[in-house]
């Protein structure tokens, strides 16, 4: 069997495309503002892709960079001013943030109209009674994919590895919202195998090398591995899941990378999109 590949990097393109002809259509051009304290490496580039995709699509963006001994009041006082500042649409507060810093005051002090990463409590909130309104980028770009792909939702059976607040619980939810029934496991989950080995779609979000084996996949599963690991040995990025001997037994499979990744900026500009349309229709 030929291994089909859901191709991250091509539907992000294309999502991208459709966006770009969107902002045109718009009054004014929405603006995204990340905010990113320290020099983290891996955060670092995150964000400088942001930034650069967004200007590719024609949204403005700014990237606010603060240092590392930053105190939280002075965070706090820049976000205030962002939410006030008419001109921005988008706040994105880059994580993780030093240890300093309380993440859950930090990010609840974002407007959640203009919480584009979809993280306060408000915009969670909505989610979990079944009205998403601001959703996490990549959970919601494995919805795009499983869309693009035709992958059939209503009765399937899903399991999510995985319970983080930015992907794991969300990605559970908009599941369930689509009439999935979902299984969520997570790290002290018992017999990982006897579960997945079930499941029509697996969906891996733990950042654990060869978490997910031939054994934990059932022939003609859609499987979607959500994480990011450097192999420094062979200088790659690899995901939770053997994807040579997996490929052999699915029906769709995401690689890495080209596959969740390229989905999640994608996202992020669509949600900006929202900000700005949420903001101006008053
Ligand atoms: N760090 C890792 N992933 C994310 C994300 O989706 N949003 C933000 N703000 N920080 C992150």
């Amino acid at each position: 069997m030929t291994v089909k590949l859901i191709d991250g990097k091509k539907l992000a393109e294309k999502v991208r495309n459709r966006l770009k002809k969107e902002v045109l259509t718009l009054k004014k051009t929405p603006k995204l503002t990340v905010i990113l304290v320290g020099d983290n490496p891996a955060s670092q580039i995150y964000v400088k892709n942001k930034a650069k995709y967004a200007q590719e699509i024609g949204i403005k963006s700014e990237v606010i960079r603060l240092c590392s001994d930053i105190t939280q009041e002075k965070l706090l006082k820049i976000i205030k001013k962002l939410n006030k500042d008419k001109k921005v649409n988008g706040i994105l507060v880059q994580l993780p943030l030093p240890r300093h810093i309380n993440e859950f005051d930090v990010i609840n002090a974002i407007n959640p109209e203009k919480d584009v990463d979809g993280f306060t409590i408000y915009n969670k909130g909505l989610l979990s009674v079944g009205k998403p309104s601001l959703v996490p980028c990549t959970p919601l770009g494995i919805m795009e994919m499983l869309k693009e792909y035709k992958v059939k939702l209503s009765g399937s059976l899903a399991v999510v590895i995985g319970r983080s607040n930015i992907v794991g619980k969300p990605m559970a939810q908009l599941l369930t919202l689509n009439d999935a029934t979902v299984i969520q496991c997570h790290s002290k989950t018992k017999n990982l195998k006897d579960i997945t080995s079930k499941a029509d779609i697996v969906i891996s979000a733990v950042g654990k090398r060869k978490l997910v084996t031939e054994k934990h996949i059932k022939q003609g599963a859609v499987v979607i591995d959500v994480a990011m690991i450097r192999d420094e040995k062979n200088k790659k990025w690899i995901g939770d899941v053997d994807f040579e001997k997996v490929s052999k037994k699915t029906s769709l499979i995401t690689p890495v990378p080209g596959g969740v990744g390229p989905m999640t900026i994608a996202m992020l500009l669509q949600n900006t999109i929202t900000a700005y349309r949420k903001q101006n229709k008053k």
